[in-house]
């Protein structure tokens, strides 16, 4: 049987994860693997149900602290309930967002500290983290312009560009600090060349 393979995307709002995630799923396919794609917060009725918390911009009042439980927990179910059964029978799980998000918005974004956050997320993800890591890299403001032009701003999107300049800031620094796990790939590019970048990424570690 293959071994199963956990790949995440991360990347400020906007930088283009859902699109890139699609075709890395086709070319994973035609290499052979069985292929679960997923989301977080989300990807369970439960984590789908928190999601609706987190996201709700009215709710304005919510502290770093709330968040990022409400975050971990949803974590915790997605990996209980989908992410580690799906590696365990040997299939190529990718999913928008993971842990490192939470590294990023709540630990470096909201001021928490990375590694407090982290701490907290062992007990939600166990023995599963990413084999590798795409960081979608853009320029806050040209992710958040691209998204007020597709939907309606959730919770975490309708925050100050100064928070959204922490966070792409804030990834940069991660990459550096995991740089064997963390790819990064400027989301400037043609969806056709980042698609390469990735594959040929892939087909290098598979
Ligand atoms: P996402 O699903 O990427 O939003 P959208 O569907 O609008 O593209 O992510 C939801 C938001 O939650 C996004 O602003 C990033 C944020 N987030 C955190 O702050 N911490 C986390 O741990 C995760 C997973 C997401």
């Amino acid at each position: 049987m293959k071994k199963g393979i956990f790949i995440t995307m991360e990347g400020p709002d906007g930088s283009g994860k859902s699109t890139q995630i699609d075709l890395l799923k086709k070319y994973l396919e035609e290499t052979g693997y069985d292929v679960l794609i997923t989301r977080e917060p989300g990807g369970t009725t439960i984590s789908e149900a928190i999601r609706e918390i987190i996201l709700n911009k009215d709710f304005t009042a919510m502290s770093p602290v709330t968040e990022m439980l409400l975050y971990a927990s949803a974590r915790a179910q997605l990996i209980n309930e989908v992410v580690g059964p799906a590696l365990e029978e040997g299939r190529a799980v990718i999913s928008d967002r993971f842990v490192d998000s939470s590294l990023v918005y709540q630990g470096m974004a909201r001021g928490l500290g990375v590694d407090t956050v982290y701490e907290v997320n062992k007990l939600a993800i166990g023995k599963y983290m990413p084999d590798v890591t795409f960081l979608l890299d853009l320029p806050a403001q040209v992710g958040i312009s691209r998204k007020k032009g597709q939907k309606e701003l959730d919770r975490m999107e309708l925050e100050s560009i100064d928070f959204h300049e922490k966070v792409a800031e804030g990834y940069r620094e991660l990459a550096k600090r995991f740089p064997e796990r963390i790819r990064t790939i400027d989301a400037t590019l043609p969806v056709e060349s980042i698609s390469s970048l990735i594959k040929d990424s892939i087909s290098a570690i598979l």
